[in-house]
């Protein structure tokens, strides 16, 4: 398996210089094999004293991978060199997970075997159907996802030593294999529905959608148009290099935690608007948007830094031009809607029209602003049967892979070390405790403008 070249090694002429205070610091420079070089600044506080100081990591590379490449400015993907166009157009999402996991496309054999040991391990223990009865029915499926993956360790106990090689396989296996079958169970616990047992002779996708959308009581075809959409979107969602959640995995997985629990954690941090609960936020604005007529005042609400709302599945913190994955899912969007439901959907209208009028306008053009992959996956996956708060547990399942890669690389990096940030600190300098005969009566202001809930 390739691992692709990497060359983090400062040459003699790569240095940066830094002045802090009255001292100059010469610091190396590490070349990737693609990307902006960095600094490593990694022993400035042992030699200067200071700290960097980079809210949201905006230029902070927090650590060496081969995983997942974006170039923001062209609007390039690839996974272990592989652009994404063509892993859509000609792969599949068993062996994207293959190449994420292990660095190459899988041979004949390879990716017969791989397939064979995930679809072995779709079952999950049937203790795990009564953890699911102490959720309420109407409970968010992602708030049912992150307890139920994280309640994995305490079912598959031999799986959870990370130091183990053979175990972090297992692992890894069961992790891909069982969160579609956890994703359904909470969707068909919604319903009130029962459960639906996967399928051994089923694909990936065409499995999920059985275990969704069967019942006991008759026979469910999957339409193979509708799976492969569905599989495509789960190459399109597979990894993102190091955004928020996988950055939530690996900081979780750095202090030893095992697998199921780090997975857990990035689902916890998957759920937000500002991530991949976008795609659930931008389908909603779009509803609410409803007619082209009224796409200008919502521009104009985007555009008033009075208001809170932005446009949802609009700008990305590294592309800034148009998410790859944004087209293709785009196309996606229309096959779905010419097999099943109206290609001339309203709301495809609208996000069309809404696309267009903003990449017109001033001040997304300024910013860089662009339609993400959320902006139409909304309207897809709507297309496919799903209800809107299945959204997300959609993107969870697809981003699965790319946090177990990515928890995998970092485990076995002999460099890892526990994450820890520093912090600029602001608050009160060095003061005596005060007791309470001393302090006065009455509320500060702080207690008065809180909106105490009873
Ligand atoms: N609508 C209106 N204005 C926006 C938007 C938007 N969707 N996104 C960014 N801006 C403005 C923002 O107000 C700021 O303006 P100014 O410079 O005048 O203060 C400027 O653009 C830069 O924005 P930022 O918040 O500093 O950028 P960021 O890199 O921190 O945030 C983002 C990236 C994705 C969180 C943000 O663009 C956003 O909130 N988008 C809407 C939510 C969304 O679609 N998220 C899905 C991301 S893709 C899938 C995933 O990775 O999960």
């Amino acid at each position: 398996m390739s691992e692709g070249k990497t060359d983090t090694g400062a040459g003699k002429d790569d240095k940066a210089l830094l002045r802090v205070h009255d001292r100059e610091l010469e610091l190396n420079v590490l070349h990737g094999t693609m990307g902006p070089d960095a600094v490593d600044v990694r022993n400035l506080y042992r030699q200067a004293g200071v700290f960097t100081f980079d809210v949201g990591f905006t230029s902070t590379a927090s650590c060496e991978s081969k995983i997942t490449f974006i170039d923001g400015e062209k609007g390039m993907l690839l996974y272990r060199g592989y652009p994404i166009e063509q892993l859509a157009r000609y792969g599949d999402y068993l062996e994207t997970c293959y190449l994420l996991l292990y660095g190459d496309l899988p041979t004949q054999d390879e990716r017969a075997r791989f397939e064979h040991e995930i679809t072995r391990h779709t079952m999950v223990h049937e203790q795990i159907s009564s953890f699911f009865r102490g959720f309420r029915r109407d409970a968010h499926p992602m708030a049912i996802m992150v307890a139920v993956v994280g309640a994995l360790s305490a079912f598959y106990h031999d799986s959870t030593d990370i130091n183990d090689p053979y175990q972090r396989e297992v692992a890894t296996r069961r992790i891909i294999a069982k969160v579609p079958t956890l994703a359904a169970m909470a969707y068909k616990y919604s319903l009130g529905q029962p459960f639906i047992y996967p399928r051994n002779d089923l694909d990936y996708a065409s499995n999920f959608m059985r275990m969704c959308f069967a019942v006991p009581t008759e026979d469910y075809h999957v339409n193979p148009i509708l799976a492969r959409a569905l599989d495509r979107i789960f190459i399109l969602h597979a990894d993102h290099e190091q955004n928020a959640s996988t950055s939530t995995v690996r900081l979780a997985g750095s202090s030893g935690a095992n697998p199921f629990a780090c997975i857990a954690s990035g689902i916890a941090c998957l759920w937000g608007p500002a991530h991949g609960g976008a795609n659930e936020a931008a389908l909603k604005m779009l509803m609410e948007i409803g007619t082209p007529e009224r796409i200008p005042e919502y521009i104009a609400r985007a555009k008033d830094r009075n208001d809170p709302f932005r446009l949802m599945g609009f700008g990305h913190r590294v592309y800034k031009n148009y998410d790859p994955r944004a087209r293709i899912m785009q196309q996606i969007a229309q096959e779905v809607l010419a097999e099943v439901g109206d290609p001339n959907d309203p709301l495809l209208e609208v996000a069309r029209r809404l696309e267009e009028m903003a990449l017109k306008d001033e001040y997304f053009i300024e910013r860089g602003l662009y339609p993400n992959i959320d902006f139409y996956s909304g309207i897809t996956l709507r297309a496919l049967g799903f209800p809107t708060d299945m959204f997300t547990v959609l993107f969870a399942i697809a981003r699965t892979v790319g946090w177990v890669a990515h928890w995998r690389e970092m485990i076995a990096d002999p460099q890892r070390k526990i994450g820890r940030p520093r912090q600029l600190y602001t608050g009160p300098t060095l003061r005596d405790y005060v007791p309470m005969t001393e302090r006065g009566t009455g509320l500060s202001d702080a207690v008065h403008h809180r909106n105490d809930p009873c």
